[in-house]
């Protein structure tokens, strides 16, 4: 079994997917083979990814995988990324779409927090890692995540509605590990993102992160227009011109992750 680490913020815009994205491509920079799960209907880190969804003949998603409430279906669900550079063979994605949001009204069938974790049974084996980019709610999808996740990674900005909610998800998996058949769920770290040191809030919001969270805040990312540009146009950083410092950033969380999460 892969080793599973849940990414969220009970906040949107709080650099969840940015994050899922780029350190899975840190990750797998390094030689592992990550799994990108998206929980979130917005598919925002499966189209970042380069995956792009076929109308005409439309592949299967983290939707139907649940759907199905059978084990060991995710298998037939992991789909190849977009990029053509060489360590993109290292990551696969298990897409999803809007049709995500149709999981949430089952949520009151037996059972249904636990459906991704049986869809992922054996079905990842062949990972390293899998990330899940959550949704901005606590609700049931970020539920079924956290029932299937070994760990829980939180994303902020560096200020005050964003960490707040960093707190908020934090003391939700906290809480959360025995009603989801999942007791040893643990929050492992946090991940600062989108600092500008000429911005005094987020001086203040950086120095309360780790106030809050110690010795788990694993590194802050700055606030770069790049980034912003490789998940516009759905690129991988290392074919971003300047992208080095950004680069060295998310290879040491990808090496502080190595380090939290030891392998199964
Ligand atoms: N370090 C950064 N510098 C500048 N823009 C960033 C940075 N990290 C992420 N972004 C951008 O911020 C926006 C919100 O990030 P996103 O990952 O989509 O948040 P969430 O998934 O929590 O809603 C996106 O447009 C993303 O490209
Ligand atoms: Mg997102």
């Amino acid at each position: 079994m892969a080793r599973r680490v849940a990414i969220g913020n009970n906040k949107g815009g709080a650099k969840k997917s940015t994050t899922a994205v780029r350190l899975a491509e840190a990750l797998a920079k390094l030689g592992k083979r990550v799994g990108v799960c998206e929980v979130d209907p917005q598919g925002n880190a499966s189209r970042r990814l380069g995956w792009k969804d076929d109308p005409n003949n439309p592949p299967l998603t983290t939707s139907e995988a649940i759907e199905a409430n059978a084990e060991g279906v995710a298998a037939q669900v992991w789909q190849p990324i977009g990029w053509t550079v060489p360590y993109a063979d290292n990551i696969v994605v298990m897409p999803a779409r809007y049709t995500l949001e149709d999981r949430v009204s089952e949520a009151g069938q037996r059972g249904a927090y636990r459906r991704l974790a049986k869809a992922l049974k054996g079905a990842d084996d062949h990972l390293d890692y899998v990330l899940f980019d959550c949704p901005p709610s606590l609700g049931h999808l970020t539920q079924m995540a956290l029932a299937a996740a070994h760990h829980a990674l939180g994303t902020t900005e560096p200020e005050y509605d964003s960490l707040e909610a960093a707190v908020r998800y934090r003391d939700f998996v906290s809480e959360s590990g025995e009603d989801l058949a999942n007791p040893d769920l643990d929050f492992i770290g946090l991940v600062v993102s989108g600092y500008d040191q000429r911005v005094g809030a987020h001086i203040g919001q950086l120095d309360n992160s780790r106030k809050l969270f110690g010795d788990q805040v694993w590194g802050v990312v700055p606030q770069r227009s790049l980034i912003t540009n490789a998940d516009e146009y759905a690129q991988p950083l290392s074919e971003i011109t300047g992208s080095h410092e950004v680069r060295a950033v998310y290879e040491l969380l990808a090496q502080r992750f190595i380090k939290e999460v030891p392998a199964a």
